[in-house]
């Protein structure tokens, strides 16, 4: 999918804050353990809540997060090497 690597996934931290639940963080996190078949990382308000919903893909923000933006980022940090 997308060239994603899917044995060398980078940790994904959802945002489960309540600004980033507003904005569908919830769902979304069900829908990338859906498709990358991996558990997402609950994670707690970084204070990025202006920019919600927030993921960190290797410890890398995605702001206003999509399904889409977070593959991209995946993908990108597969690249760089850097699957911590
Ligand atoms: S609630 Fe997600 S960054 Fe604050």
């Amino acid at each position: 999918m997308n060239d994603i690597d899917m044995n060398t996934l980078p940790k994904i931290e959802v945002c489960f804050g309540p600004e980033c639940s507003d904005k569908g963080s919830r769902e979304l996190a069900k829908e990338l353990e859906g498709l990358l078949g991996t558990k997402c990382i609950m994670g707690d308000c970084r204070s990025q809540c202006a920019n919600a919903p927030l993921v960190l893909v290797a410890k890398q923000g995605v702001v206003t997060a999509t399904v889409d933006k977070v593959l991209a980022k995946i993908k990108q940090v597969q690249e760089d090497g850097n699957h911590a």
